[in-house]
């Protein structure tokens, strides 16, 4: 993870730069549960019996018993608890002569808050994701308030959700470019700790690897891997910040890569190793070049599309390669029992074409031909007509 910082390193990384720390005392849980006490562990802490009367000698009980820890000290009405450890902890009651309760508490034994160390992710334009450690380990209860100043100096609320105590996001960050401060709060029964971190969003920006990254063989081409991948899901696509990406790629057992640019989520590789195995890889950033480039995608294989050899034994090889589905290759073997149908259909249909002009010409044919006979009969006729006219007039008597 990015920009982890501490305070007293004074650690710059980037994104993050912490300023300081602010001891604060807090009172928040003192009065909160009445029957709890807190001390400081490897302190002296002194216990009061309030309600006796002063001057009267108290007996003390832890969890019920009259054996009390070996450094504790009573005197008068109080229990002095010399250098404390975790092992004093438990409950102390006060009795009186007669045997009477007078007072009990519960002793919890712990550490002042310490520092954080935060660090913040920004995986899209619109959340800042902070969370932190805590760096002492104090054995009490402890709250977080985080809150958040940009450029404009107005402190905005870190959101916090109450299942995750040690996270807070920025929702839609005002000015994007510009820095932000953020203060996490530490605070328990003993006090409060401020860390403050800067931000520097500007850097921090990152987003989550691409998706889905799917090397496919392209059929018909042993030099070609078709790949596909899916904009980051935590990545808005819709929202007017594109990304750019990285390909890289190279011969499984090779230790050089290829890389390729893409504003698109589909690239063609055209120069991969014939019948060899490739390892393929993407990474994204911001296409205004904001922030940093995404981790590398998991390493994905995949083997180019092989020319189908005829010689049983190569052939037999080359199935051994083909582990890998290829989409393509099986939708064009599907494809083929239809097509042969189709082409069956398609010759009667030539045949019957072809009869059909074969008939149209016969009988054009046969139509001309008795058209031109019978057109030779009239002439004769006519012909016969004007002779027996002539031979008539030739008749007449003039
Ligand atoms: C705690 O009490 C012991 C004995 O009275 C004393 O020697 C020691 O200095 C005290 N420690 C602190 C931190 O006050
Ligand atoms: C201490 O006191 C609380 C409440 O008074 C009780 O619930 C708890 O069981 C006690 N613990 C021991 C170890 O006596
Ligand atoms: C008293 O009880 C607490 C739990 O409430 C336990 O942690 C502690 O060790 C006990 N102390 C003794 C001396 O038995
Ligand atoms: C940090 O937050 C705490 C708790 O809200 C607040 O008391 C403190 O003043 C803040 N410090 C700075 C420097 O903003």
């Amino acid at each position: 993870m990015p920009g982890k910082a501490s305070c007293p390193g004074g650690l710059i990384v980037i994104g993050v730069i912490t300023l300081c720390a602010v001891r604060i005392n807090s009172e928040i849980w003192s009065n909160e549960v009445s029957d709890i006490e807190y001390g400081k562990l490897g302190s002296n802490v002194t216990l009061v019996c309030k309600a006796s009367l002063s001057g009267y000698p108290v007996d003390w009980r832890l969890n019920g018993s009259a054996v009390l820890p070996r450094q504790a000290l009573p005197s008068n009405s109080s229990l002095t608890l010399i250098d404390t450890d975790l092992s004093m902890e438990g409950n102390y009651s006060c009795l009186d002569e007669g045997g009477n309760l007078l007072w009990a508490t519960k002793l919890r034994l712990g550490h002042m808050p310490g520092l954080v160390s935060v660090s913040c992710r920004m995986s899209n334009h619109h959340r800042v994701l902070c969370s932190w450690e805590q760096s002492v380990k104090t054995h009490l209860p402890t709250k977080y308030i985080a809150s958040y100043r940009d450029r404009s100096n107005a402190v905005e609320p870190c959101h916090q959700d109450s299942f995750r105590p040690n996270e807070c996001s920025i929702l839609h960050p005002t000015v994007w470019h510009h820095y932000h401060i953020v203060n996490v709060t530490e605070v328990n029964p003993l006090g409060s700790e401020t860390t403050l971190v800067r931000v520097q969003l500007r850097d921090l920006l990152k987003p989550d690897p691409p998706e889905a990254v799917t090397p496919e063989p392209v059929v018909g081409q042993p030099r070609r891997l078709l790949v596909r991948w899916r904009y980051p899901s935590s990545w808005p696509k819709d929202e007017g910040f594109p990304l750019r990406f990285q390909l890289r790629y190279r011969p499984q057992g090779s230790i050089n890569w290829s890389l390729l640019n893409s504003t698109g989520t589909v690239l063609q590789i055209t120069d991969v190793l014939v019948a060899h195995r490739h390892v393929v890889q993407v990474q994204a950033m911001d296409d205004l070049k904001f922030g940093q480039w995404s981790d590398w995608t998991p390493e994905v294989e995949a083997l180019p599309w092989i020319e189908p050899k005829t010689d049983p034994e190569l052939s037999r090889q080359s199935e051994e390669f083909t582990a890998f589905p290829d989409y393509a290759e099986l939708e064009s073997s599907t494809a083929k029992s239809p097509d042969i149908e189709v082409d069956k259909y398609r010759s009667l249909g030539v045949l019957i074409s072809l009869g059909l002009i074969a008939g149209i010409v016969l009988s054009m044919l046969s139509a001309l031909i008795i058209f031109l006979w019978v057109r030779h009969r009239r002439r004769d006729e006519v012909t016969k007509q004007e002779l027996t006219s002539m031979v008539k007039m030739k008749s007449l008597p003039i």
